[in-house]
C-alpha cells in the first residue's frame, strides 16, 4: 500500500514536471515525497483555512502540515498558533516555510503533496491553476471564481487536473453530507419523477464587516473587508448561496441555460459595505423548461431560511444542511426520511474521503468542473440582478469582464474605488452593464 501511495505522489510530481506531459515547468525543490507522509500546504490561513487544516490533520492518513501562506502576517501567525497548539506532532512549518504576501502561494504549494486553497474566492483561479501546474492534489473552498474569465481558467485547469489524475475536492460540503447523498440517489433513480420546479434559499442576518483603518491603502482595506468587494467575493449570492444553487443543479443534473432576477441594497447601504447587494431573487431556467427559484438576503431581524425544496412529476422533496432529507409522493405519503441523528460532519467527511483516496494511491475526486459550473450559475445570477437583463449561459461564459486588478501590490489600485464620501458605485439595473 505504501509503495502504491509513494508511486502515486511521485507520478503526480512527474506529471507536473513535464516528464509525462510536457506543457508545464517543474517547480523544483522538495517536490516528490521521500517517505509515505502526505505533506500539506495551507494557502489562506483565515477562519475556514484553519478549519480545513484542522480537518485535514484529523484524518487517519499519515499527514503533516509543512507550509503556510497568507497575504497578511497576523492572519498566518494566528492560524499557526492555533494549529501548532492543537496538533503538536503534525504541524512542521518552520519560519522559512511560512510565507506572506501576494506571491506566498507559489512557494507554499511547491513544498506539499496536497494543498488547501482557502483564500477569498477572487484568488482561487490563480491558485488552483498553480496547484495543478505543480501537480498537487487539491482541496479548495467554494466559490472557485467570481467572474466569467475566472470560471474559464478554473474549467481549463480542471481538465488538466483530470489528465494528471490529481484529486480535487471542492468545499461544497453538502455533496459530502449523508442526507443529500441519500436523497439525491433516490431522485436520480426516479423516486419523484422528473424535476419540474424548485425553490432554494439562503436568508440570514449577514456576516462580519471590517471597518477602514487609518494608514490602510485602498488595496489593504479591500483585502481586509473582502466580503463587500466583487473582485474578491463575488457578492453573497456567489459566496454563500452557491451552496443551495449547487443543490438545484445536482437535483436537475444540469445547469441553467438562462437566468433572470432582481436585487438591491435595502439594509446594508453605508460605506462599510462596499459595492455588493444585500438581496437577490433569481429564476434559473433549465433546457427542459424547469424553473428553479433562488432567493438570498442578508437582512437583520427577518426570518432565517437556508434550505431547498423541489417538485417532481411524481412527488416532492425537502432538504437542509441540518441533516433533513424527505421525499413524498404526489398524495403526500412519505417515501423516505433521512435520520436526523448520528450523521457525520460533512466538513470532516470531505477531508476523510480525499486523504483516504490519496493515501491509497487512488484517483477518485474531480469536483472542480461541476463546482465551477455551479459557481457560474450564481455569478450569472449576479449579472442578472445587477443588469436587469436575461443572462444566457453560453454568451455570459464568453464575457471578457474580469474584475481582477491590473496589478497586485499593497499600493496598486483595485478597479472599483470609493468617491470623495467613501461610497462605492452601486450596480443599477437598466444602467449597469455586466457583459
Ligand atoms: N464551505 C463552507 O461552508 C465555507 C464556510 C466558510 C468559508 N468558506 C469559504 O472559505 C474561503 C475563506 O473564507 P474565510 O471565512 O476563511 O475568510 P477569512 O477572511 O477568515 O480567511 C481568508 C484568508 O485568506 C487570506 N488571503 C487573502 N488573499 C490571499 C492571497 N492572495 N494569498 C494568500 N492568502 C490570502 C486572508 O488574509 C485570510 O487570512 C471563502 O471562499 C469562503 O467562501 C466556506
Amino acid at each position: 500500500m505504501q509503495n502504491k501511495r509513494r508511486e502515486f505522489l511521485r507520478a503526480s510530481a512527474l506529471l507536473a514536471g513535464g516528464v509525462l506531459l510536457n506543457q508545464f515547468a517543474f517547480a523544483g525543490g522538495k517536490h516528490s515525497s521521500v517517505d509515505d507522509t502526505i505533506r500539506i500546504a495551507l494557502i489562506g490561513c483565515g477562519d475556514r483555512g484553519t478549519g480545513a487544516a484542522f480537518q485535514a490533520l484529523s484524518t487517519t492518513a499519515k499527514v503533516k502540515l509543512v507550509a503556510m501562506a497568507d497575504a497578511f502576517q497576523d492572519r498566518l501567525d494566528n492560524s499557526y498558533k492555533l494549529l501548532s497548539d492543537k496538533f503538536k506532532d503534525k504541524v512542521a512549518v518552520p519560519a522559512d516555510q511560512r510565507f506572506v504576501g501576494f506571491d506566498a502561494y507559489q512557494k507554499a504549494i511547491a513544498l506539499a503533496d496536497v494543498v488547501l486553497l482557502t483564500t477569498p474566492p477572487g484568488f482561487r483561479p490563480m491558485h488552483f491553476e498553480e496547484a495543478v501546474k505543480q501537480g498537487k492534489h487539491i482541496f479548495m473552498e467554494k466559490p472557485v471564481a467570481v467572474d466569467a474569465p475566472g470560471i474559464r481558467r478554473v474549467l481549463a485547469a480542471a481538465a488538466i487536473a483530470k489528465q494528471k489524475k490529481l484529486n480535487v475536492v471542492v468545499g461544497l460540503q453538502r455533496r459530502y453530507q449523508a442526507n443529500y447523498r441519500e436523497v439525491l440517489k433516490r431522485i436520480q433513480d426516479g423516486a419523484i419523477g422528473d424535476i419540474v420546479g424548485g425553490q432554494v434559499y439562503w436568508n440570514s442576518g449577514g456576516v462580519w464587516v471590517k471597518k477602514r483603518e487609518a494608514q490602510q491603502t485602498e488595496m489593504e482595506y479591500q483585502m481586509r473587508n473582502w466580503y463587500y468587494f466583487n473582485w474578491l467575493c463575488g457578492d453573497h449570492i456567489v459566496e454563500q448561496h452557491v451552496h443551495n444553487i449547487d443543490i438545484a443543479n445536482w437535483v436537475k443534473n444540469a445547469y441553467p441555460v438562462a437566468v433572470q432576477g432582481t436585487g438591491s441594497r435595502a439594509w446594508r447601504t453605508g460605506k462599510d459595505y462596499g459595492e455588493i447587494y444585500d438581496n437577490h431573487s433569481v429564476e434559473l431556467t433549465y433546457a427542459d423548461g424547469a424553473v428553479i427559484y433562488s432567493q438570498c438576503r442578508h437582512f437583520e431581524g427577518t426570518d432565517n431560511r437556508v434550505d431547498e425544496t423541489f417538485q417532481g412529476t411524481k412527488g416532492r422533496t425537502y432538504l437542509s444542511a441540518g441533516n433533513q432529507g424527505i421525499l413524498w409522493d404526489q398524495s403526500g405519503k412519505q417515501l423516505f426520511s433521512h435520520p436526523s441523528k448520528g450523521n457525520a460532519n460533512p466538513y470532516q467527511t470531505e477531508h476523510d474521503e480525499l486523504f483516504a483516496a490519496i493515501a491509497k494511491g487512488e484517483y477518485k475526486f474531480s469536483d472542480a468542473e461541476r463546482a465551477a459550473k455551479s459557481c457560474f450559475t450564481a455569478i450569472i445570477g449576479r449579472y442578472a440582478t445587477y443588469s436587469g437583463q436575461v443572462i444566457k449561459w453560453d454568451e455570459a461564459l464568453r464575457a471578457n469582464n474580469s474584475l481582477f486588478p491590473e496589478q497586485l501590490s499593497w499600493t496598486a489600485m483595485p478597479k472599483v474605488l470609493p468617491d470623495a464620501n467613501g461610497l462605492y458605485p452601486i450596480p443599477t439595473p437598466g444602467r449597469t452593464k455586466v457583459i
